[in-house]
This record gives structure tokens, C-alpha cells and sequence, in this order.
């Protein structure tokens, strides 16, 4: 299979980080293949957040190795990061501006040539061009997500890293934004890791999973390798045995 050969986006070997003696993530190593979604999925508190905040250069690792596009993370930070990007369901957008001031204002950062065809372009493949003049901070959660996912865009990201991106999102919105997901990823051929409590989200979603346990990698596959792994019904069901029973597996990789 053409797929199981794609070049490492992402390699991530024995991460580890601390904060003042809490173990964020405790020893995490994983590669995710071009064009892959990768979901990260744990219970509150599993260490998500922080590896996803290592690889956007927001937190340092305590150890560990990490490269993204082949290059070691510490000496190309720069060079990875204008080649990615991020949208977080806990990550706001200035409330104040008009969402097309918003996109104007990254656009500029991120120095997009064509800027106002490109941002034209992207609020209709969001299906969020009528909103380009309302005032960002009035915006329904739903539609923010939408405005957060076009800033996100902005780039041409190769990668892009979603922090729980359907959180607070009611069913149908939920619905539509995993249905753009993959049809970016399918158009755009973008690479990404998700975070998301909602295991419906990520069995349509991603294409192989991560569960993560107290900072430990405890099972990966595809939702349905894992689903057989475990003996379970439904992904729903690993989850609540990984997050019960997850301390004993991580005891034994101690
Ligand atoms: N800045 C920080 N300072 C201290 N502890 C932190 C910090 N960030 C995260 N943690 C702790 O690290 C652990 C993992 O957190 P996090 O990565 O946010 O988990 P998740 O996103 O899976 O819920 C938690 O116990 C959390 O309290
Ligand atoms: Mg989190």
C-alpha cells in the first residue's frame, strides 16, 4: 500500500514534560504519515494538550525527540511552524474585531500572497462568507469554530494540529465540521492530529488512533484494530476501560 509508505510528518520519540515536578506526559513516542488524521484521545488531565503544545513550539519537552517534516524541532522551530498551524476550541480570536479584520490580521502575519482571495476563497469553502462583517466575539460557537478553522487555513498548513476543534458544538455543527475536516484532508491533502472527548467525532475522523493514559501511549490502530484489541463494542467502550483500568497499563511501563 502506497499509504503505509508516505513519508513522517510527525516523529515524536520518548517525549516527556514536567511542570515543576507534575508529568504532564510521561513517555510518548509516535509517527504520523502524511496526509494520515491521528487522533489523540484520554481522559482529562491524559497529556493531549501538552503534546500537542510541544509540537507547536508552545512548551519545551523535559526530554525527547521531536521532528516534524524531517527536522529536528529545537533548530527549525521556525521553518515548521510557518508550515503549520492550529485551531483550538479554547483559543479565541480577538472578540472586538470583524472576523474579516481577524483573517486580515493572520493573513499579514503569515504574509499570504493574495490575501483577499485567498481569505474569499477559504469563507466559502467554511461556508461562513456571510460572516466576514459581523463582530467576532458575537459569534455562536459553532460559527467561531468556522472562523477559527479559516485562520487555520490561512497558511496552505501541511499540518495542522486540532485541540478538541468540536468541543462545545452542538450535533449538527459537530456533524459539519468533521465532514469539512475530511474533505479538507482529502482536497488539500493536509496532515492532522485531533484531540476530541467525542468518539463519534473520531471514528469518522481520523484514520488511526492514540489513546493516552497518565502521559503513556496504552493502544494504537485504527478505531476498529483497537475496538478488536479490546474486546469492546464501540470505541466508547475502550475509552471508559482505558481511562478505568489505565493506571494498571501504565504501572507496567513504569
Ligand atoms: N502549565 C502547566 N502547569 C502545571 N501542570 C500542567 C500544566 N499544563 C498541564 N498540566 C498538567 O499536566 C497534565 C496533562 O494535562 P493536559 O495535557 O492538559 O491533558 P489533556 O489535554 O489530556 O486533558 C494534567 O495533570 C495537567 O494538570
Ligand atoms: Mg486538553
Amino acid at each position: 500500500m502506497v499509504r503505509a509508505m508516505a513519508e513522517a510528518i510527525v516523529q515524536v520519540e520518548h517525549l516527556r514534560k514536567e511542570f515543576n515536578g507534575t508529568v504532564a506526559v510521561a513517555d510518548v513516542s509516535f509517527q504520523v504519515r502524511r496526509g494520515e488524521i491521528v487522533g489523540l484521545l484520554g481522559a482529562n488531565g491524559a497529556g493531549k494538550t501538552t503534546t500537542i503544545q510541544v509540537l507547536l513550539g508552545l512548551t519545551t519537552p523535559t526530554s525527547g525527540l521531536v521532528k516534524i517534516f524531517g527536522m529536528d524541532f529545537e533548530r527549525h522551530r521556525i521553518a515548521i511552524l510557518q508550515r503549520s498551524n492550529f485551531c483550538s476550541a479554547y483559543t479565541a480570536l480577538p472578540g472586538n474585531l470583524k472576523v474579516w479584520e481577524n483573517l486580515l490580521v493572520f493573513a499579514k502575519l503569515y504574509q499570504v500572497k493574495d490575501h483577499r482571495r485567498k481569505t474569499d476563497e477559504l469563507l466559502e469553502l467554511l461556508e461562513i462568507t456571510p460572516l466576514r462583517k459581523h463582530i467576532t466575539g458575537h459569534l455562536s460557537s459553532g460559527e467561531s469554530t468556522r472562523v477559527n478553522l479559516c485562520k487555520a487555513l490561512l497558511n496552505d498548513p501541511e499540518l495542522l494540529l486540532l485541540d478538541e476543534p468540536t468541543a462545545s458544538l452542538d450535533p449538527n455543527i459537530a456533524d459539519k465540521v468533521r465532514k469539512l475536516l475530511r474533505r479538507v484532508q482529502r482536497e488539500r491533502g493536509i496532515t492532522m492530529i485531533y484531540t476530541s472527548h467525542n468518539m463519534r467525532d473520531v471514528e469518522e475522523v481520523c484514520d488511526r488512533v492514540l489513546f493516552l493514559n497518565k502521559g503513556r501511549v496504552v493502544a494504537e490502530g485504527t478505531p476498529r484494530q483497537i475496538i478488536d484489541q479490546f474486546q469492546q463494542q464501540s470505541l466508547e467502550d475502550v475509552f471508559i476501560q482505558v481511562a478505568r483500568s489505565g493506571d494498571l497499563l501504565a504501572e507496567e511501563g513504569k
